[in-house]
């Protein structure tokens, strides 16, 4: 629900349990009032503190410089007053920076526009705000774009800029939103990590200056993720403020909270500016990325939720994201670039018998890719390996009841590849410099219109060649050499983020004419596991890194923001390919129930003993996968925090039923039992868990006592059902 109070200027928008004010200073200058817990008055103008002495002399004159660097501003900018983090730069046809924006009109409607080629949440019962802002002498003006959903807690945010004036402008900073508030000893949590160990969580006191993550990598990269929290001192699972911010966009982004001098607190999110500079010209617009912003005064548990609910409900739009995902085997760690017609279809039978349903032939079927050296652009069907063809092979695999999935890097183009052979210069190449190569390969100039359109035929003419279910879509290598042979001079800032349009252009066209496909995005493992990707696919693969227990940080970091469904997760080989750890087969299984689940090894040549165990795995994955698909999550305990154990709930909507997945990660000598405090039950219910009847406010308030686990890496799933 969004208001307008004429008479205090203050705009109210609320959600199931959030209030988020903004009001209008008598100059003009739109303000950040409040964002918290929803409030029932809208006679708040008050919180603006316009009569605050800001300077000595101790009067307020108002005067505009010391008043805007304390005005909590609900769009900063610099250059006119304001020496906190500035959200927009623009410097005009003469050559200078700094903006003075202020109100101009508002307008509040039913429902959301989508953005314009960017990925963005959707849904008809929702509402939006829209502000405009201007620059008077230079004519920019900025929408500022608010929308609530009624059924959700979030508030998503965007900006578009629009050049009004005569000349050409060029955009060199266009944050997405600005958070101003007053600290209250915050702390600030991010995810981190690398290849391998993506989204570990970080969690460190807001001191004054800023604190910062970014990415500058082309992606939104295995090293940082576009989500910045502060969190209230006390904040656990349960208890505490949060005050969430999440970028609907995969290149390069900043998120940043500032702390200041009066003790304020500005949190932005945006395009990182790096090296980004975007020409305007007159009359024309640039939309900038949507932001999702979350408050939660119950922990980080309902952060959580209400994030995945929002994704599920308003951002993934494919029609997998509510079915039951096939069950897949993944070619890559089973066979590597060594495989042919024979070997994949061998590989299928086994597959086929043990109740696997989907074959994905990944990396190494195309041009003459018998290792990562060559290749990439070159999406011929290699028939050395692949004798009779794709349909071929495609027939024969769905002849054993299985459908058949294909991988794809079509980002990428290889030094040694035909097509850099005839198109040199469709790679991204900085002037008389040789390019820095990366897994051997370099990036494609997708702001060139043919380069997007030689790639999506390429992708596009495999799929239709035979009865192709699934792609899995992969980047292997962050952006370099930022040049394009293509763009004017005066366009070259503009390529990092042309590159991440063209992705979304792509992904938009190829969802589109083949509504049926199941797409699943990649880099290089999870370094683009972002809400852009979420827009075009219903899951991600999560890491390159499948062991157990590697995977238990992986996968909570990815939990604490996205809904269970969209993480790719596998049951793979030991000694395990990334770590060498040996764990068993069963504690595997569990953990990969938490995704999409699926294979990533050859089942010839695991254990007897181990293969069958498979058919078990897979029955348990339908038998629980609605459940975690559509459940609600809650995290119990932290194998980050307590080095020792790990265990999260899922809990279905109607609270009839829940399953609790756990893993001991190392055996504890002189061991007593353990009891778990579960959540999200109906305290007055009766629910059974093993045959035995409890009181869903027994369990949540003294919980559940689970019985040593003897040895090493050992997993358990627990089943509870109400009464
Ligand atoms: C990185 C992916 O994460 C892997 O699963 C695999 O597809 C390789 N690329 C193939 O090159």
């Amino acid at each position: 629900m969004i208001k307008y109070d004429e008479k205090t200027k203050i705009f109210k928008l609320d959600t199931l349990t959030t209030s988020y004010v903004i009001g209008l200073a008598d100059e003009k200058y739109v303000g950040h009032a409040y964002y918290g817990k929803k409030l029932a008055s809208t006679d708040l103008a008050y919180l603006l503190r316009i009569d605050e002495p800001p300077f000595v002399p101790s009067k307020n004159l108002r005067e505009k410089v010391s008043f805007l660097d304390t005005y909590p501003m609900e769009y900063s900018f610099g250059g006119t007053g304001d020496f906190r983090e500035s959200c927009i730069t623009v410097t005009t046809a003469d050559g200078q920076q700094g903006l003075d924006l202020t109100y101009v009109s508002h307008r509040i409607y039913n429902g959301k526009e989508p953005l314009e080629g960017l990925p963005a949440t959707w849904g008809e019962n929702s509402e939006t705000l829209e502000i405009t802002l201007e620059d008077v002498p230079t004519g920019i003006r900025v929408l500022l774009s608010y929308s609530v959903f009624e059924d959700n807690d979030a508030l998503t945010r965007s900006v578009k800029v629009i050049n009004g004036g005569n000349d050409a402008v060029y955009i060199d900073r266009v944050l997405s939103a600005c958070l101003d508030m007053d600290n209250e000893e915050f702390e600030v949590l991010s995810l981190h990590g690398s290849w391998a160990r993506e989204r570990h969580m970080e969690r460190v006191p807001l001191g004054y200056g800023s604190y910062v993550t970014e990415s500058v990598r082309g992606e939104s990269s295995h090293q940082d993720q576009p989500f910045l929290a502060l969190l209230s001192k006390n904040c656990t699972q349960t208890v505490g403020e949060v005050y969430a911010m999440h970028f609907v966009y995969s290149g390069n982004f900043l998120a940043k909270a500032q702390r200041n001098q009066h003790d304020t607190v500005r949190m932005v999110m945006g395009i990182h500016p790096e090296s980004f500079r975007w020409k305007l010209e007159a009359g024309e617009s640039f939309q900038a990325p949507e932001v999702v912003c979350v408050y939660s005064d119950e922990g980080l548990g309902k952060m959580s939720r209400t994030f995945h609910d929002l994704y599920r409900n308003h951002l993934i739009r494919s029609k997998y994201k509510n079915q039951t995902r096939p069950v897949l085997i993944n070619s890559w760690e089973a066979a590597y670039f060594d495989f042919d017609t024979d070997e994949l279809l061998a590989l299928a039978k086994k597959a086929a018998e043990l109740g696997i349903e989907m074959l994905v032939m990944d990396d190494g079927w195309f041009g003459k890719r018998n290792s990562d050296e060559g290749s990439l652009g070159d999406w011929t069907v290699n028939e050395e390996k692949l004798k009779g063809g794709l349909k071929h092979l495609v027939d024969e695999v769905n002849a054993l009841g299985m459908k058949f999935g294909i991988w794809f890097e079509p980002e990428m183009i290889s030094p040694d590849s035909d097509l850099y052979r005839a198109h040199p210069g469709w790679a991204l190449q900085l002037k008389n410099r040789s390019g820095s190569q990366c897994r051997a390969q370099y990036v494609l100039d997708l702001s060139r219109p043919e380069v997007r359109d030689y790639v999506y035929e390429c992708v596009a003419s495999v799929l239709r060649s035979a009865n192709i279910e699934y792609v899995k879509w992969d980047m292997n290598r962050q952006l370099t050499d930022i040049g394009s042979a293509y763009l004017p001079a005066d366009r070259q800032g503009e390529l990092s983020h042309r590159h991440t349009l063209a992705v979304y252009e792509l992904q938009e066209r190829l969802t589109r004419d083949f509504p049926d496909l199941l797409l699943e995005n990649c880099s290089g493992g999870g370094a683009r596991f972002d809400p852009g990707m979420l827009y075009y696919s219903p899951q991600i693969w999560s890491s390159d890194d499948a062991d157990a227990i590697e995977r238990l940080a992986i996968q909570e970091g990815t939990q604490l923001l996205y809904p269970l469904s969209t993480m790719g997760a596998h049951v793979s080989d030991c000694p395990n390919h990334t770590v060498g750890r040996v764990t068993p087969f069963e504690t595997r299984g569990i953990v990969a129930l938490a995704g999409t689940f699926g294979y990533e090894l050859d089942p010839r040549k695991i254990s007897e003993e181990d293969q069958a165990k498979i058919p078990g795995q897979i029955a348990d994955y339908k038998k629980y996968t609605s459940l975690i698909r559509e459940g609600d999550y809650y995290r119990i305990a932290s194998y980050q925090e307590n080095h020792r154990f790990d265990c999260y709930e899922v809990v279905s909507k109607d609270k009839k039923e829940a399953l609790i997945c756990f893993v001991q990660v190392l055996g504890e000598p002189n061991f007593r039992s353990r009891k778990l405090k579960l959540q999200g039950l109906d305290a007055d219910a009766e629910y059974v868990v093993d045959g035995k009847t409890y009181l869903g406010e027994t369990l949540m308030s003294a919980g559940l006592i689970l019985q040593r686990a003897w040895g090493d890496f050992k997993a358990q799933i627990i089943e509870i059902h109400e009464k």
